[in-house]
C-alpha cells in the first residue's frame, strides 16, 4: 500500500478493484493479475435488494484463499442482519452492508468488528448521510455510491460529489479517520472529482478489468487521485 499523506487527516489513497467484471470462470487467475491492489472489492448480490445475482460465502471463501490481497465484501443483500458475519468467518477483511437493507446498523456494525473485520456502510445514491451523523464512529469505513447499485460500467453519477463533500467534513468535524469508500463510474476520467470531494478509496470494476494491464491502471488511478489530493 502506498501512504501519502492527504490534507486531510492523513488519509491515503486505496484503490480496491471489483471483480465483478472480471472473468467468473477463472477468478484465481484474475485476482492474481491485480497484485498492486490494496483490496479485492467483491458484489455480493442477492437478486433481491439489487436485481442482479453474483455469489455467497462458499464462493467468496474460495477466493478469500487464494487472493494476493485481502478481501473488501460489499453486500447488496436484504437481510444483511442475519447475513454479514459470514462474510466475516469467510475470511473478508472488510465487510459493507446497506443502510437500507439493515434494521439495526449499530448492532451489525458492532457485530462486524467483533466477528474481526473492518465495519462499513453503504449509502444508495439517493440515501443522505444526514441522519447517520452519529453512526459514523461505528463504522472503519462509508462507502458512498456513485450509481445504483446493481452492475458494473454504469456511468458516474456526479450528484453523488456533494454529499461525498459533506460526509467528508463530518468526519474532519467530528476529528474521525474513518475511511471513504466510492464506488461506481470511477475511473481516470472521474477519479480525480472524488478525491478532491474528500473519498480516500476507489472502487474500480470496468476501468480496470478492461484495461490490458489491469495493475497498471491501478497505478495510473492511484497517481490521479494522489495529484488531486495534494
Ligand atoms: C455496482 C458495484 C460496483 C461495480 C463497479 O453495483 O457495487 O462495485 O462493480 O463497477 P464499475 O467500476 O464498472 O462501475
Ligand atoms: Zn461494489
Amino acid at each position: 500500500m502506498s501512504a501519502s499523506p492527504g490534507p486531510r487527516g492523513g488519509q491515503h489513497i486505496q484503490i480496491t478493484p471489483s471483480i465483478l467484471n472480471s472473468d467468473f470462470a477463472r477468478l484465481g487467475e484474475e485476482v492474481a493479475r491485480i497484485p498492486g491492489a490494496d483490496w479485492v472489492h467483491v458484489d455480493v448480490m442477492d437478486n433481491h435488494f439489487v436485481p442482479n445475482l453474483t455469489f455467497g460465502p462458499t464462493m467468496v471463501e474460495a477466493l478469500a484463499r487464494v487472493s494476493p490481497v485481502p478481501l473488501d465484501a460489499h453486500l447488496m443483500i436484504e437481510d444483511a442482519d442475519r447475513n454479514a458475519v459470514a462474510y466475516v468467518e469467510a475470511g473478508c477483511g472488510s465487510v459493507t452492508f446497506h443502510v437500507e437493507a439493515a434494521k439495526a446498523p449499530v448492532r451489525l456494525a458492532r457485530e462486524i468488528r467483533s466477528a474481526g473485520a473492518r465495519a462499513s456502510m453503504a449509502l444508495k445514491p439517493a440515501t443522505p448521510i444526514e441522519p447517520y451523523e452519529d453512526l459514523l464512529p461505528e463504522l472503519d469505513m462509508l462507502l458512498i455510491m456513485t450509481v445504483e447499485p446493481g452492475f458494473g460500467g454504469q456511468k458516474f453519477l456526479d450528484l453523488c460529489l456533494p454529499k461525498i463533500r459533506r460526509a467528508r467534513a463530518m468526519m474532519d468535524k467530528h476529528g474521525i479517520e474513518t475511511w471513504l469508500q466510492v464506488d461506481g463510474g470511477v475511473s481516470l476520467e472521474t477519479i480525480e472529482r472524488c478525491a478532491e470531494a474528500g473519498a480516500d478509496v476507489f472502487v474500480a470494476g470496468s476501468a480496470v478489468y478492461s484495461a490490458d494491464d489491469p495493475d497498471a491502471m491501478i497505478a495510473a488511478l492511484r497517481a490521479k487521485a494522489d495529484a488531486a489530493r495534494g
